[in-house]
């Protein structure tokens, strides 16, 4: 039996052509929103058109999800105070449903690269990230989500896998896991794994939210662009994640050639569409035992 892990349905990465579409009220099968938090925590009033105040407007009517970009949790930097106070009055002020960021390192020696960095999945690593997790959560004083990456690279140091370092990583925390079906399968042709292998591995009862997006090839290498459609491979795999963990909350990430709302708003009904009919299958499946 799967475990009903919140009230939240489909979602969707609310970016600012949209915005009007979320202002006043919720577009069909929208039940929530994920925003990036840095850009409501750089510049609390404004942000590339998007306020503060219209982040509350939206919240007033919609639940919120709080997803970080540049928490760094894999760096040897310290955990930068500043940060953590800015994302702490920024979830004073919006109450978020949750908050989530990437298993990965995004600068060293007080350096900001503005890129999703990977790290060899080795023991030493695990402790170092379990311990940084911890402090997080302390301070947060709740339970964060950290999603996996794509990456382009492996390291020969690596000793495990990545999904049996990413499930290591969450017990040991205690976190839960954003689970980004397209950096699976992203990650799986780029490296050379079975995308079942991997969802198979986790426990459902540490994931809480789902990522679906777009990707593009170049040059026989998967790049995770979020540019385009979401691609039918990657569609089978949430497929694949409904079989495997029950109805998670799932949303589309949407973050260059970003489509009218109505353009976007068919993927977000795929996810629901995808959701119902596996849930059905699973409800059948019951009766006839
Ligand atoms: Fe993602």
């Amino acid at each position: 039996m799967h475990t009903n892990h919140s009230k939240l349905k489909t979602g969707v990465g609310l970016r600012s052509p949209h915005l009007d579409q979320f202002l006043n009220s919720s577009p069909n099968n929208v039940s929530w929103v994920e925003v990036v938090a840095e850009n409501y925590m750089e510049h609390e009033d404004h942000f590339q058109g998007v306020s503060i105040a219209n982040l509350e407007q939206v919240r007033s009517h919609l639940p919120v999800i709080l997803h970080g970009v540049s928490l760094s949790i894999a760096s040897t930097d310290p955990i930068k105070a500043s940060h953590m106070k800015r994302l702490k009055n920024l979830i004073d002020r919006i109450q978020p449903e949750w908050v989530s960021d990437h298993l990965c390192w995004t600068g060293v020696d007080g350096e900001n690269l503005h890129d999703l960095l990977p790290l060899p999945f080795t023991r030493e690593a695990i402790f170092h990230v379990v311990d940084r997790i911890k402090q997080v959560q302390d301070y947060l004083g709740q339970r964060i989500l950290i999603e996996n990456i794509s990456s382009y690279l492996e390291f020969t140091e690596s000793e495990i896998t990545e999904w049996e370092f990413l499930k290591e990583v969450a017990e040991r925390s205690d976190c839960h896991i954003l689970l980004d079906v397209n950096n699976v399968y992203v990650n799986s042709i780029n490296h050379g794994f079975d995308a079942q292998d991997y969802l198979e591995a986790l426990s459902q009862d540490r994931i809480q939210q789902i990522h679906i997006a777009g990707h593009v090839e170049r040059n026989g290498v998967l790049i995770d662009t979020h540019s385009t459609n979401v691609r039918k491979e990657v569609w089978d795999l949430y497929r694949e994640s409904v079989r495997l963990f029950g109805p998670i909350p799932a949303m589309i990430e949407r973050d260059a050639d970003i489509p009218e709302w109505e353009e976007l708003e068919k993927e977000v009904e795929m996810i629901s569409r995808i959701t119902t009919e596996e849930s059905h299958e699973a409800e059948k499946v019951a009766a006839r035992i």
